[in-house]
């Protein structure tokens, strides 16, 4: 009843995860469960809203009333925090017993995640049946332009906060840039893998359409648009998920007390751009996951991606930024629940992006925008994209899976999912062209 007062009180096993190690190069999370709670009453939304603005838990979903809400708790954090639940009478399942478990997928194929990185490491090509490091997805990109001159060609626009290049794979048939072109971008947020890999897969597709030609029945589809892709956004944060899979930010350094006495570093780099920067659903504690950083664009990686987008502001028709997890396409504005103008224009190719989607593999998405089907959250990509850069068409994806999984997707998902992603991205690019 003291924690019920005082989430204070929680916070102090919560002290304990800090320190949780990190053995054979990578942050255990053996012990970690994923706990689901149904907040419907006031006074267990209220307590639990309480323990979310400590920020030291983990919450996958902030506290709502109209769903259930996923949290990870730490193995110290989970006695304490299962009685105050029992106490208030919050109904709540276990959602994932070990996290530890799901983070070894190979596990699943009876490999562990040490010889997966090993075996990606050795062969050095690309593919998509497994989560690629970093450099093998940049090496990738270049071997394409090498491979493909005359409508592949990677930019690197600028470096992140640790030295590592943010690079754009451009796909153009010729025009010299003044086509209407299509802007990707993945990887904002590190531990969402599936991102990276489904950005990247929807390349491929495009470079394999491309290389075949007139006689290839898509070749529309990149002979009269030019493509900008950026498979990760947030390199230093990708990473830095091989040493603890959960982590979400950049990696910039953070002043003042908080940040010193916590070691909290990294800003969130989708609450970071200049659009209605620090607004609902962001944070102005370094230690927070939703850590909307000093000021707008603070971050490297945001400011660079800014400028490039907005220079391009003209050619650029639809802008899209690839999340998971929750099968949803939003279209703006993230920053709160209030109307937009072109709503039912904006709608209408969302859903049919949605039922393209769903034609490949029956998979549910449903359409709307983030406050009205998740939460509400400023300094989002998509809303610079619209409401700085003048791009009518921007849209949040957040793909597979709904959280049986979460982050931590098994990588048979990834073919999958850019199939399917592929189809909604074509559908898209259909009704926009048609719309200019
Ligand atoms: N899961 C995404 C995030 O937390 C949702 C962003 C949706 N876009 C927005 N501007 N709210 O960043
Ligand atoms: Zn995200």
């Amino acid at each position: 009843l003291a924690l019920e007062s005082n989430p204070v009180a929680l916070v102090l096993p919560t002290l304990a995860c800090l320190f949780s190690t990190i053995t054979g190069g990578r942050k255990s999370y053996n012990g970690y469960q994923v706990l689901r709670v149904n907040l419907t009453t006031t006074r267990a939304y209220n307590t639990i809203n309480g323990i979310y603005l400590t920020n030291t838990f983990d919450f996958l979903t902030p506290p709502n009333r109209d769903n259930p809400t996923d949290l990870v708790v730490c193995p110290e954090q989970l006695l304490p925090l299962k009685g105050l639940f029992t106490t208030l009478r919050i109904p709540y399942e276990v959602a994932v017993p070990n996290l530890e478990k799901l983070i070894q997928p190979q596990e699943i194929e009876h490999e562990t995640i040490e010889n997966n990185l090993r075996r990606r490491q050795s062969d050095g090509a690309m593919n998509w049946n497994a989560y690629q490091k970093l450099s093998t997805i940049q090496n990738w990109m270049e071997a394409q332009a090498h491979d493909y001159p005359q409508f592949a060609q990677t930019e690197n626009y600028g470096t992140s906060t640790e030295g590592r290049h943010l690079k754009v794979l451009k796909i153009s048939t010729g025009g010299d840039g003044t086509k209407p072109a299509v802007w990707l971008d993945g990887g904002i947020h590190a531990r969402e893998w599936i991102s990276p890999a489904t950005v990247s897969y929807i390349a491929n597709e495009l470079i394999k359409i491309a290389a075949e030609g007139e006689s290839n029945e898509n070749y529309k589809l990149v002979n009269s648009v030019d493509w900008y892709i950026n498979p990760n956004l947030n390199p230093d944060g990708y990473e830095y998920t091989q040493t603890d899979r959960m982590w979400r930010k950049t990696r910039s350094g953070n002043s003042g007390f908080l940040a010193s006495a916590f070691g909290c570093i990294g800003t969130d780099p989708n609450r970071n751009w200049e659009y209605q920067w620090g607004g609902k659903g962001t944070s102005n504690n370094p230690c927070s996951q939703i850590y909307r950083g000093t000021s707008a664009a603070s971050e490297p990686e945001v400011k660079l991606t800014q400028d490039y987008v907005y220079a391009r502001r003209e050619q650029i028709k639809l802008f899209l930024t690839f999340h998971a997890y929750s099968q949803m396409i939003f279209t703006p504005w993230g920053y709160d629940d209030v109307p937009i103008d072109d709503k039912e224009e904006l709608m209408l190719v969302a859903r049919n992006a949605a039922k393209a989607l769903q034609s490949v593999h029956n998979t549910e998405f449903q359409s709307g925008s983030s406050p009205e089907l998740l939460y509400a959250a400023a300094g989002g990509s998509e809303d610079f994209a619209k409401g700085k850069a003048g791009i009518k068409f921007a849209y949040c994806y957040e793909l597979r899976d709904t959280g049986k999984y979460g982050f931590i997707l098994p990588p048979d998902q990834i073919i999958p999912s850019g199939e399917e992603t592929f189809a909604a991205v074509k559908s898209m690019v259909g009704d926009v062209m048609a719309y200019y």
